[in-house]
């Protein structure tokens, strides 16, 4: 991987994680199968063992396949040191738990991922650590909710619901006064479209599950960090048991070769998507962070370079909605996103800490996939003339 580091990340998602010359001429990696390694002599064991998070040791502490992913990763994010976890939400819970102590107080983005809430609101409150959730840009609010007991700031932007965006740098300015540790989820932009670390912020995570895997056949997370903090969190992933497979990490590396193109086409196809939904008369808001019009467009282009396929829009409740739903063919009803296939995702709520069950609105989340757009907004005008049938 030599001179990787001065290569266009296009050419860096081509050529990471080939080593022909080691592996029989074959142009990917092979997928190592490894659960005991074994050592040349007592010596070596030793060496191993002291060094047990970086030299082969034993295969849940990750095998050659982890490796070369772990690898890949810090090229792409440009970090230190990464780790390869078995899924996004693993890589999240397992770094909050790296920070925190009985006692502790965390602050949690109220546009979090539904089971990052679940994750603070119920299992980290058994331990005695509180979760404070902070509101969508507004630093003086934020500012107020920090007192002795706060370790973590907690961001996910754009949020992946509602697309809201955070100020990252002035939340990173705080944190730093008060010497919190900041973490990010950037599943939404990828490494492509923002890199965290280099805005200050301590920790990144993805999840490998949606556009860097690509085909909803996969489940895989990245955190990518400092080498400091890089110990405290292996040691937590190593101690919790969690462990990734060598599949998933070659699935991961299979998927980076093509995600340039396959987020290019999402965004090309949701715009077009975009452009349909905001002259339909059943539509009501639509939040869509291209769209000028769009609250958050602007910070949105602060930060990132690029959009993906996600739109949320809302339509008035009516007790037809199981008609527009299941009429659709192309945009099935499924959780996740980031995969080939156009999905929507029927939801009570955009923020889920906060109950907005009471709203005269269903929203929908739908991923716009690869399939042509015409056939996607044939497949919408079907349902929306079911949803319209007396
Ligand atoms: C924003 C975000 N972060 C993390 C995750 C969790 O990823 P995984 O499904 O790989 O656990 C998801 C899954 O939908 C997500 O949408």
């Amino acid at each position: 991987m030599g001179r990787m580091g001065k290569n266009k990340t296009e050419s860096k998602l081509i050529k990471l994680g080939s080593d022909p010359d080691i592996h029989f001429g074959s142009l990917s990696d092979p997928i190592y199968k490894t659960s005991t390694i074994i050592f040349k002599n007592y010596d070596s064991f030793l060496r191993a063992k002291k060094n047990k998070f970086k030299l082969p040791y034993y295969g849940r502490l990750g095998n050659y396949s982890v490796k070369r992913f772990e690898q890949i990763v810090c090229k792409l994010y440009e970090s230190e040191a990464s780790i390869i976890t078995s899924s996004g939400l693993s890589a999240i819970t397992i770094t909050l738990l790296s920070f925190l102590n009985k006692g502790d107080e965390i602050l949690v983005t109220e546009n979090c991922y539904e089971p990052v809430f679940n994750f603070c609101d119920k299992e980290l409150l058994r331990f005695g650590i509180k979760t404070r959730f902070y509101k969508n840009n507004n630093i003086e609010k934020l500012i107020k909710l920090i007192n002795k007991k706060t370790r973590i700031i907690y961001i996910e932007s754009p949020g992946s619901l509602n697309f809201e965006v955070e100020d990252i740098e002035k939340i990173v300015k705080i944190a730093k006064k008060n010497k919190i540790v900041t973490i990010m989820d950037n599943t939404w932009a990828t490494f492509k479209g923002f890199n965290p670390l280099k805005w200050g912020v301590d920790v990144v995570i993805e999840s490998c599950t949606k556009y860097i895997s690509g085909h909803s056949d996969n489940f895989c997370g990245i955190i990518a960090c400092s080498n400091n903090n890089f110990k405290k969190i292996k040691k937590t992933a190593v101690r919790l048991g969690d462990y990734v497979s060598s599949d998933s990490c070659y699935t991961s590396i299979r998927g980076l070769r093509t995600l340039n193109i396959r987020l290019k086409k999402h965004q090309e196809n949701a715009n077009v998507i975009f452009e349909y939904l905001k002259k339909n008369k059943y539509v009501n808001d639509i939040f869509f962070l291209p769209d000028k019009n769009n609250t958050h467009h602007l910070l949105w282009k602060k930060y990132f370079k690029n959009a993906n396929g996600l739109i949320t829009f809302s339509i008035i409740k009516t007790n037809k909605i199981n008609k527009f739903l299941d009429s659709l063919d192309f945009f099935k009803i499924g959780f996740s996103w980031g995969g080939y296939e156009s999905l929507i995702l029927p939801l009570n709520q955009l923020k889920p800490s906060i109950n907005y069950y009471k709203n005269s609105f269903y929203w929908f989340r739908i991923h716009i996939g690869l399939e042509s757009t015409e056939d996607l907004i044939m497949d919408l005008e079907k349902g929306f003339k079911k949803y319209e049938e007396k």
